[in-house]
């Protein structure tokens, strides 16, 4: 057990008088690329990073549910069976729309909401917020692996990734697609996982840029975007209504040699929408065969696509993040991207490791020359999914066979 887990243990006890019944963690992802094509049916291509939220959770007997986190001092407790009736009122706000959603979805998923027992959750986490990193998906993933396991329900993770996107969709309010969650629930040490949002089917990638000597330096930009009233939504609409036009399902329907029909077909803002769908989705195929032939090192110009159709076509970033990936290009990245929703967040750089720090001072400069604030850059590491973190893993695995 590591320190942070016994600390939010010594938590629990402090906040509700008794031990928990176990911890657990899930991780937040950057998406190395695929942006936007969750929702439209495509491909994607996100990791697990090593910032995690951790739940401790131990199961009460009247049927409440309390959530109690280290980052807000008021808990929101509700009776697990009026979670539905203040969701339709609107009443699920804030950072406890994600737990309670989590909840209630998993009762849209084969749990008795009437019959399980009640829990209280304590929730801490190191997943930063508002950078386009998923402390949402974290969150809920980390809560939806402890109900499934307390609640007994042993629901397959691609199947709680779906109860996370629900909360996220019917509850908390945004219409956000499922990368987010299958990363924080699928992901590996030092790869990444491949999701046909389709067919839901998966892949591990490995990376292996510890091998090839490379780091991915996130850059947050400190500029803050809400996906629930942003442009997403918009973004979003326009997709769905270039599929009508085109007259397909989803834009997964269509691939690159679609281009000139839709070209005719669309007009001009709508056909860029789907140009960066469809351009993306064959930039991830393309980046998991680049991946696996020549390695880490031979990805930088899908990525610089990738920006450049955010940027151009899709119309997803800010100043900010063409800064920084403009100046990490200029010193040594081998290909950089805003990640993530867009609309404010981060950006990605793969960087050689001996030219990190030339990297991250190049955007603190630049970015001071500018007058913007912030950016606040760390490196990630690609990382292991949502886990049980107090118990030894094979006594874990043994004991929930
Ligand atoms: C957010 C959403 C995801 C995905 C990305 C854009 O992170 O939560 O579902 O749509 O934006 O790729």
């Amino acid at each position: 057990m590591t320190d942070a887990t016994r600390e939010l243990r010594g938590r629990f006890t402090h906040v509700t008088g008794r031990e928990p019944d176990g911890v657990w963690s899930a991780p937040g992802r950057v998406n190395l690329i695929g942006e936007h094509t969750d929702y439209n049916q495509g491909f994607v291509l996100p990791f697990a990073i090593d910032r995690r939220t951790t739940v401790a959770a131990g199961l009460r007997t009247d049927g409440v549910i309390r959530v109690a986190s280290t980052f807000d001092d008021t808990p929101a407790e509700w009776r697990l069976t009026e979670i539905d009736a203040a969701r339709i009122d609107g009443q699920l706000t804030g950072w406890s729309a994600y737990p309670l959603g989590v909840a209630w979805a998993l009762g849209r998923n084969g749990a008795e909401l009437a019959s399980v027992p009640g829990v209280d959750l304590v929730i801490d986490s190191t997943v930063p917020v508002g950078a386009g990193l998923s402390s949402s998906a974290a969150i809920e993933s980390a809560v939806a692996v402890a109900l499934n396991e307390l609640w007994g329900l042993n629901l397959p993770r691609p199947t709680l990734a779906q109860v996370g996107q629900l909360a996220e969709n019917d509850v908390v309010g945004a219409p956000t697609g499922i990368m987010d969650q299958s990363a924080s629930l699928l992901g590996e040490a030092d790869s990444a996982v491949f999701l046909d949002c389709r067919s839901l089917e998966t892949a591990v990638v490995p990376l292996g840029l510890a091998g090839a000597g490379l780091s991915i330096l996130v850059i947050d930009a400190r500029v803050s975007h809400s996906h629930a009233t942003g442009g997403y939504a918009d973004r979003r609409a326009s997709c769905e209504a270039g599929a009508v036009a085109m007259g397909v399902t989803s834009l997964r329907d269509l691939d690159v040699t679609d281009l000139d029909r839709a070209h005719d077909m669309l007009d001009d803002v709508t056909f860029r929408r789907v140009r960066h769908v469809i351009t993306e989705n064959q930039r991830v195929l393309d980046t998991v065969r680049v991946l696996r032939k020549d390695g880490p090192t031979a990805i930088g110009p899908l990525l610089d696509a990738s920006h450049r159709s955010m940027r151009d076509d899709f119309e997803i970033s800010t100043p900010e993040l063409d800064l920084a990936v403009d100046t990490a290009r200029a010193h040594g990245a081998i290909g950089a991207r805003m990640t993530g929703g867009g609309f404010g967040g981060a950006a990605i750089a793969l960087i050689p490791n001996a030219l990190l720090l030339e990297v991250e001072l190049a955007v603190q400069d630049a970015f001071a020359k500018r007058r913007f604030s912030g950016p606040m850059a760390f490196t990630v590491t690609p990382s292991r999914a949502a886990t049980r973190d107090d118990i030894d893993p094979i006594e874990h695995a043994a004991a929930t066979a």
